[in-house]
């Protein structure tokens, strides 16, 4: 089954509650915490997450793009967030993260750029909820989708699939109507998706035409393998 997280960096951060409101029926709603130090962009922390999460009834993935996640994630859990991705390249101990982050009572999930190969993390797997490929360098709202990220999708989903593991397989990036289907095909589940969401006339009603869309093209790739 196909999920939808909109991504609220491309919500009116002025009304925040109301634009989580709009994405009703999503499966999660996306929070991308920047730090402008791992990415060159700055965004909202703890208290913005924590006030969020009282705020809606949908569940929060929290995205972390910032240095040091040892430290810093597991009070993201602690703030109410359901799911936490930190990224591999700021992890100094990933296995211990990830096992504090599922102690603590949240999924916990890893989060690769697009210069990243998964094949070093094969191991890793079994400590995830969920696997997040980039498909643009992490930073902004609104960029193009890198087709390039389509085989490390491939290769991911074969990998899970090989370990007889249940976790999701994440996109984000440039996903929307013209992308979808592709990273469906490829074998990602979970699907971010900023601009494309907010940018609708209707925000709810794009949620709701993206996960049939995306459902759709998973079982004509399903069919392919
Ligand atoms: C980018 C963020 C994304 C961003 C996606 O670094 O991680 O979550 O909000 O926005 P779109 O869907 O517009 O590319
Ligand atoms: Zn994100």
């Amino acid at each position: 089954m196909a999920q939808i997280n909109p991504s609220i960096l491309s919500a009116d951060f002025a009304r925040l509650a109301e634009e989580a409101r709009a994405v009703d029926g999503a499966d999660w709603l996306h929070v991308d915490v920047m730090d402008n130090h791992f990415v060159p962009n700055l965004t909202l922390g703890v208290p913005v997450v924590e006030a969020l999460s009282k705020a809606t009834g949908t569940p929060l993935d929290c995205h972390l793009m910032i240095e040091a996640p040892d430290r810093w994630a597991p009070q993201y859990v602690e703030a109410g967030a359901g799911s936490v991705t930190f990224h591999a390249e700021a992890a100094a101990a990933p296995v211990r993260l990830a096992r504090e982050i599922r102690a603590k009572g949240a999924r916990a999930s890893m989060a690769l750029k697009p210069a990243t190969p998964i094949e070093p993390w094969e191991d890793l797997l079994p400590e995830l909820d969920m696997l997040l490929v980039m498909t643009v360098e992490p930073g902004f709202g609104g960029q193009a989708f890198l087709d390039i990220m389509l085989p490390k999708i491939r290769r991911t989903r074969q990998l899970i699939d090989k370990h007889g593991l249940q976790m999701w397989l994440q996109v984000d990036g440039g996903v929307s109507a013209d992308t979808i289907e592709r990273c469906a095909e490829a074998g990602a589940d979970v699907f971010v998706a900023g601009s494309a969401v907010y940018g609708a006339d209707d925000p709810a009603a794009a949620v709701r035409a993206l996960r049939t869309q995306a459902g759709e093209a998973a079982a004509r790739g399903a069919h392919a393998h």
